[in-house]
C-alpha cells in the first residue's frame, strides 16, 4: 500500500488512516498504544532498529515488554496485532504511512562541540535522512522527542535538500508524560501541544493531528502555537519542574542545619495556592532521562545566543542536585565512622523513580559511585530493575569518570531478587527509590540481622522514623535534623 498524500490537492486537513512511530523507547511505545486504543481506525506501527526491544515488544508474554508502565500491558494486550504494529521494517513503516512520529532518543553530546551540554541529534538527523530517501509521497513529520528550540528548521532542511519532489511539513508535539503514570497521563494529559509552521499547509498539518487527539482529548485542553514556542514550552516545562525539586533540596539542607523539617515546610508553602502542593518532596535528587538534559541543553541554547546570565540562573538547579546526591552519600560515610570500606550497604531501589524500571540518571547511580570511591559493598534490590541493568549503569558511570577498573569494582556489587537477602548483615539502608513496598517490609526482623548501630539513611523520606527509631534503627531521613 503506498500512501500518496499530496498536500497541494487537500482541502483543508489531510485525512490519517496510517501513522509511523520511529523509536520504540519509553515515550514511542505508551505513546502509540494509547493513539492506537484511542483511534482504532488507524494503523498504528512502531518501527525501531533494536531488534531485541521490537522483539519484546512482541513478545507472547506481557510482563516481558520492554517498557514497565502500570496499565501499559492491558493496552498492549488490546490493540497490538489490531491496529498496533511493532516491526524493524523501518522503510515499509515510513511509506505506508501519511503522519511519521519522531521518537528516538536524543542523549546529550558527550564528544565535540557542545560536549556535556548540548543534544546529541545524530539520531534525529538519521531519521530525517531515511525518511527523505525512502518517501513515496508528501508527509507529516512529528517530532516527538525533545529537541533544541529551531530543530524543527534543520530536520525541514535536511528532508528537503535530500528529497525536492515531495512536501514535508513539519510539527512539535512534545510528549510531557511522566514514567510510572505514563498512561494515565496519555489517556488525560492536563494538555497536548502542537506547534506547526503558519502558512496553510503548517497548518491543515496542525489541524491533521488535531484531529487525531479530538478521538480522546477535549478540544480546549489542545494548544496550538507557532513551532519553535512549542519546541521552548517543553524545555521550559521540565526547567520549572526541575526547579521545584532544586529549590526544595536546598531547603532540606537548612532545614537539618535549624530543626526545621522539610515535609512540613512544603506543605505550609505549598497550601499557597500560587505555589501548589505539587513537585515539593525534597529527595536524594531527581533523575531520569530528562530534567538534566533538557536544562543542560536550555544552558546550552542561552550560552549560544550570548545570554550567560540566563544560563547561569539555569545551570544552578543542575549544581544543587549533584550537591544534594554527593551530601547524601557523604553523610552515610561520616555517619560510618568516616569509612565505609569493606562494609555492607543495602541500596533500596535503584530506578530513578518508583513504578518504572528505567534508571537513568538515577541518583541511586550516583550516590552508589560515590560509595565505591570510599570502597563500599554495594547491595542493591529494586523489583523491576534487572540486575543487568544495574551492573550495566554502574559500568557507564566508572567509564564516565575515567575510572576503567570496573571488574575489580563489580565484585563491590551485588544484586537480589528478595529484598531481605540484601538487607542481611548490612550496616546501613539507603532508600533511593521510593517504592510502596519499602514501608511494608518486616523492618523487626530486619532489624535483628543487621550489624549495630543499624542505620537507615531514607533519600525519600517515606518511612515511618518514629516507628523505625522505637525499634531500634537509626534513621537519618532528607531534611530532618539528625541527618
Ligand atoms: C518528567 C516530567 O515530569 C514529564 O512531564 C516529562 O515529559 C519528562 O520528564 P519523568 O522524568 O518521567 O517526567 O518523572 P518525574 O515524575 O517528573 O520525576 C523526575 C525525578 O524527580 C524523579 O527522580 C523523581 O523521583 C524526582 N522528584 C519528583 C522529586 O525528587 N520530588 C518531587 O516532588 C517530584
Ligand atoms: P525515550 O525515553 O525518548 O523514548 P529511548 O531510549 O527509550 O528514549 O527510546 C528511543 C528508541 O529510539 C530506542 O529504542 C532506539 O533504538 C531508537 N532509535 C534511535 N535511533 C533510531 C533510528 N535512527 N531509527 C530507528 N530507531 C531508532
Amino acid at each position: 500500500m503506498n500512501r500518496d498524500m499530496n498536500f497541494k490537492n487537500q482541502a483543508k486537513q489531510p485525512v490519517i488512516s496510517s501513522i509511523c512511530c520511529i523509536g520504540a523507547g519509553y515515550v514511542g511505545g505508551p505513546t502509540m498504544a494509547v493513539m492506537a486504543k484511542k483511534c482504532p481506525h488507524i494503523k498504528v506501527t512502531v518501527v525501531d532498529t533494536n531488534s531485541k526491544r521490537i522483539d519484546e515488544w512482541n513478545s507472547d508474554d506481557f510482563d516481558k515488554l520492554p517498557v514497565y508502565e502500570p496499565g501499559l500491558k492491558e493496552i498492549v494486550c488490546e490493540t497490538r496485532g489490531r491496529n498496533l504494529f511493532f516491526s524493524t521494517d523501518i522503510d515499509s513503516a515510513i511509506c505506508n504511512a501519511e503522519m511519521i512520529f519522531i521518537s528516538v532518543n536524543t542523549p546529550t553530546k558527550d564528544y565535540g562541540l557542545g560536549r556535556g551540554m548540548a543534544a546529541d541529534l545524530k539520531y534525529i538527523e538519521l531519521c530525517a535522512r531515511r525518511i527523505a530517501q525512502v518517501s513515496n509521497g508528501d508527509k507529516i513529520i512529528v517530532e516527538k522527542s525533545t529537541l533544541p528550540v529551531r530543530t524543527a528548521e534543520s530536520l525541514k532542511t535536511i528532508l528537503e535538500s535530500e528529497d525536492a519532489r515531495h512536501t514535508f511539513k513539519i510539527l512539535s508535539n512534545p510528549e510531557f508524560l511522566a514514567e510510572g503514570t505514563a498512561v494515565n497521563d496519555l489517556l488525560e494529559p492536563d494538555r497536548v501541544l502542537i506547534g506547526g509552521e503558519q502558512d496553510e499547509q503548517g497548518q491543515a498539518a496542525v489541524n491533521a493531528l488535531v484531529g487525531i487527539y479530538l478521538n480522546w482529548i477535549p478540544s480546549e485542553k489542545i494548544i496550538t502555537t507557532r513551532i519553535w514556542s512549542s519546541e521552548l514550552s517543553k524545555l521550559t516545562a521540565n526547567a520549572f519542574l526541575a526547579q521545584r525539586i532544586s529549590s526544595v533540596n536546598a531547603i532540606s539542607a537548612l532545614c537539618e542545619k535549624t530543626g526545621a523539617d522539610v515535609d512540613e515546610v512544603a506543605k505550609a508553602i505549598g497550601m499557597d495556592s500560587r505555589i501548589g502542593h505539587k513537585f515539593l518532596k525534597s529527595s536524594v535528587g531527581f533523575g531520569g532521562s530528562c530534567f538534566q538534559k533538557d536544562i543542560l541543553n536550555l544552558v546550552y541554547l542561552c550560552r549560544h545566543f550570548n545570554l550567560p546570565e540566563v544560563a547561569d540562573y539555569w545551570e544552578s538547579v543542575i549544581k544543587i542536585n549533584d550537591y544534594q546526591r554527593k551530601r547524601f552519600a557523604k553523610q552515610i560515610i561520616e555517619d560510618l565512622f568516616n569509612t565505609v570500606s569493606g562494609k555492607k550497604i543495602a541500596f533500596l531501589g535503584w530506578a530513578f523513580k518508583k513504578d518504572t524500571n528505567d534508571t537513568r540518571e538515577s541518583a541511586a547511580i550516583y550516590v552508589a559511585y560515590e560509595l565505591l570511591q570510599d570502597r563500599a559493598e554495594i547491595h542493591v534490590y529494586d523489583p523491576k530493575v534487572s540486575a543487568q541493568q544495574i551492573i550495566g549503569d554502574m559500568k557507564n558511570m566508572l567509564q564516565q569518570n575515567g575510572n576503567q577498573s570496573f571488574d575489580e569494582i563489580s565484585q563491590l556489587i551485588h544484586v537480589y531478587n528478595d529484598p531481605c537477602e540484601a538487607l542481611d548483615k548490612a550496616h546501613a539502608i539507603a532508600v533511593l527509590t521510593e517504592w510502596d513496598e519499602f514501608k511494608t517490609l518486616d523492618w523487626e526482623k530486619i532489624y535483628r540481622s543487621m550489624y549495630k548501630p543499624a542505620f537507615i539513611f531514607d533519600g525519600r523520606n517515606i518511612l515511618d522514623a518514629t516507628m523505625l527509631r522505637k525499634t531500634g534503627f537509626v534513621i537519618k531521613a532528607v531534611g530532618k535534623q539528625g541527618i
